[in-house]
């Protein structure tokens, strides 16, 4: 499966089986971990056969079962770190996706004080995504159309098209799409339209969609 694909395929997976990730595909996400880390200056963590990050009434209450398996989002503080943590997030979601694997991003329903104990104090926990062989596949999410989010007028060059249809394939919290994209000077821009929750964190995942469909680097 192509990275592609993956953005096609996948959907959000709350529910899990008791079914244990092998080696081989932790030995896959374990490296891309350290990649990221070391590019992107990050704390990424990926946590196996580790129920206690779900274990508490608010995940059950979030409709989530059996997450076994998650990752942690977190770094230093700065003003990128939300940008970051969903480019490399995305990055990571889309990886598991290829490996048969399915995810949820998180920012709420988690148990929040046994994850914040996996990180030194001085780093911020952005976001958690939970992992693992889905009971699902998920269903596709309803979502705004090209125009509801595209700003540039008239014709759209292909690459461009690509990038923003894969754009709105992208996971967003709560689905809200809050962003908008347009080409000037040539060169893609996507920024962020309105007001949400976690929307720098949904900017970084849009862009990761947006650049593997057009292959154009969005600044
Ligand atoms: C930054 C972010 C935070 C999210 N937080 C939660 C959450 O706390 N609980 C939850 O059930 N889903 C959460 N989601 C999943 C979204 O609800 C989901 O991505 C959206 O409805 C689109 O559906 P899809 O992922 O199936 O395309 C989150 C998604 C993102 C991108």
């Amino acid at each position: 499966m192509d990275t592609l694909q993956a953005i096609r395929e996948r959907h959000s997976v709350r529910a899990y089986t008791e079914q244990k990730i092998e080696e081989d595909k932790r030995a896959v996400l374990e490296k891309l971990v350290n990649e990221i880390n070391a590019e992107s200056g990050l704390h990424m963590q990926i946590h196996f056969d580790d129920p206690e990050g779900f274990d508490s009434r608010l995940a059950h209450y979030g409709r989530f079962e059996n997450v076994n398996n998650y990752i942690v989002l977190a770094g230093k503080k700065d003003e990128d770190i939300e940008e970051k943590c969903g480019y490399y997030g995305e990055k990571l979601v889309l990886e598991a996706q290829k490996l048969g694997l399915n995810t949820c991003w998180v920012a709420s329903t988690f148990n929040k004080s046994v994850v914040k104990k996996l990180l030194p104090p001085e780093e911020k926990l952005c976001v958690v995504i939970s992992l693992g062989y889905g009971q699902t596949q998920g269903v596709q999410h309803k979502g705004k159309s090209l125009e509801h989010v595209v700003a540039s007028k008239g014709n759209m060059p292909d690459w461009f098209r690509a990038g923003a249809e894969a754009a709105l394939l992208a996971p967003t919290a709560i689905n809200q799409q809050k962003f908008k994209m347009g080409i000037k000077d040539g060169e893609p821009v996507i920024k962020v339209s309105g007001i949400g929750v976690l929307t720098k964190v949904d900017l970084g995942i849009v862009k990761y969609h947006f650049e593997v469909a057009s292959g154009r680097k969005v600044q």
